[in-house]
């Protein structure tokens, strides 16, 4: 590319003029279904095509279908934020192109990612035990943390699979009523079957009741099956409930199964003062996730995985062929391929580092703090007011609320889709105890209490309507 100097720098000020004023776009596209696609050509280009020609079409033909995620007014499922500094990190890392597999193919992407998930887990408050690694996803960090449970309670599972293997019993694995369902799909993935998944019941607050864990386990110990894992959820996804951690490991402990912590969304709020004790008991845990790219102002994607059997998850997947064996094996370097089910590794580690340097641990706590704050005062809104009820608590920065009264699915819908139609706002929703639930999720760093407040005005002037 001839013209990159100017191209890059054309495309720093639309970053930056983006990063200003979001509010420019509508935060919900407003695609119709198939528009994106039918606006493209079938065939690739015989010809390569000039950069301004390519952006013209990005402008025109892409951004329309794109939902900002990254506009102050986005409070649906968890708001998100990709901060001027990890995109600064983005950009390099890209230019960079690591592609750290082995110690040697980028010692600064694999020393990275030690110092800086250590940085994270000093801020949350894990003990020194847990080693970290860094996936794109909760969904995969949990998938690696099943395979480590799998592997710790069947140790010849590697070798020979759990298939026809009567003598193992059948093995079991517990999660709230309220988990994720990444949970589902690991379990179905690593071949344990959906049926070996017991969704444990929650109370009123829809935190797994500790009691019924220990009842399941001991059932299913008596009918000769064998527990492998649990997992307890900090910060669930439709109410943001944090499961009793707690009573759960001692549970766990006593019964030598995995204990794993989905902390996806809300193991960040561990470092503001005063919310130390969501992660109470996680010292016990075995692996525990949590995700920068949700509430830690980190580009997606970039989800961190701790362990404290780090020896276990790489018994499960590390195999070196001859190619990619190294000199440094034998000293004491780690080789990020050996810690999961990808060879190829890409440099996240800059931006979680950048992000951390950028706003330093008072910033970032800072932020979240006002998050949490902001949640609170629409919760006051809504507790004051006699249209709308709220249903579930407000621990950090996500309110549930609905229609006081008999009001239908689809009213809730109608508002929904007046709200999200007005282009400055875009809420989603859930159902807790089969009922429909609004939900304003609080998350990006440029959502303040004005946007807040709109969302409040838009939302009170629908359900009059
Ligand atoms: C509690 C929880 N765990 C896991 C996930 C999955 O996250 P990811 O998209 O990183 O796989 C989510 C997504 O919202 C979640 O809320």
């Amino acid at each position: 590319m001839k013209d990159f100097r100017p191209q890059a720098h054309r495309l720093a000020d639309w970053i930056a003029d983006y990063l200003e004023n979001p509010e420019r776009f509508p935060v919900l596209s407003r695609a119709r279904p198939g528009q994106i696609r039918d606006a493209l050509p079938a065939d690739a280009p015989e010809q390569g095509e000039a950069f301004d020609a390519i952006f013209a079409d990005f402008e025109r033909i892409i951004l329309p279908g794109v939902t900002h995620w990254n506009h102050p007014g986005f409070f649906a499922y968890f708001a998100i934020t990709s901060s001027a500094p990890g995109i600064l990190a983005e950009f390099l890392a890209a230019a960079l192109n690591q592609q750290a597999m082995l110690w040697r193919t980028s010692p600064a992407a694999t020393e990275l990612e030690a110092v800086a998930l250590d940085w994270l887990r000093k801020l949350i408050g894990l003990p020194g035990g847990f080693e970290g690694v860094i996936y794109d996803t909760a969904s995969v960090s949990t998938l690696h943390a099943l395979a480590a449970a799998r592997e710790a309670a069947v140790p010849d599972v590697r070798a020979k699979g759990l298939a026809g293997r009567t003598e193992v019993g059948g093995v079991r694995v517990y999660c709230g009523e309220h988990a994720h369902t990444s949970v589902d799909k690991a379990v179905i993935l690593l071949g344990l079957g959906h049926d070996a998944l017991t969704r444990i019941p929650a109370d009123a607050e829809f935190r797994m009741r500790p009691d019924r864990l220990a009842e399941a386990i001991a059932g299913d110990r008596a009918a000769g099956r064998l527990p492998i894992a649990v997992i307890a959820t900090v910060g669930s996804t439709s109410s943001t409930s944090v499961d009793p951690v707690d009573e759960i490991a001692a549970i766990c402990t006593r019964e030598s199964v995995w204990l794993h912590v989905d902390a996806a969304y809300a193991g960040v709020a561990a470092m503001v003062p005063g919310y130390e004790w969501i992660l109470r008991g996680a010292e016990r845990a075995d692996s525990l996730v949590v995700n920068p790219h949700k509430w830690l102002f980190t580009p997606f994607d970039l989800s961190a995985l701790y362990c404290r059997r780090m020896d276990v998850l790489r018994q499960a997947f590390a195999l070196t062929p001859e190619y990619l064996k190294t000199s440094e094996g034998d000293a004491g370097v780690r080789n990020l391929m050996d810690t999961g089910i990808q060879l190829g590794r890409r440099f996240r580690a800059l931006k979680l580092w950048m992000i951390m340097r950028h706003f330093g641990a008072a910033g970032l706590r800072g932020h979240l703090a006002e998050h949490m704050r902001l949640a609170r005062l629409f919760a006051s809104w809504v507790d004051a007011s006699d249209r709308f009820e709220r249903i579930a608590p407000v621990p950090f920065s996500v309110v549930c609320f609905r229609l006081r009264g008999e009001a239908t699915d689809a009213d809730h819908q109608r508002i929904l889709d007046t709200i999200n139609g007005s282009g400055e706002i875009f809420l989603s929703h859930t159902k807790l105890d089969g009922r429909f639930a609004l939900r304003l999720a609080i998350g990006n760093l440029h959502t303040t209490e004005r946007h807040v407040a709109r969302a409040w005005e838009l939302l009170t002037s629908a359900a009059r309507a």
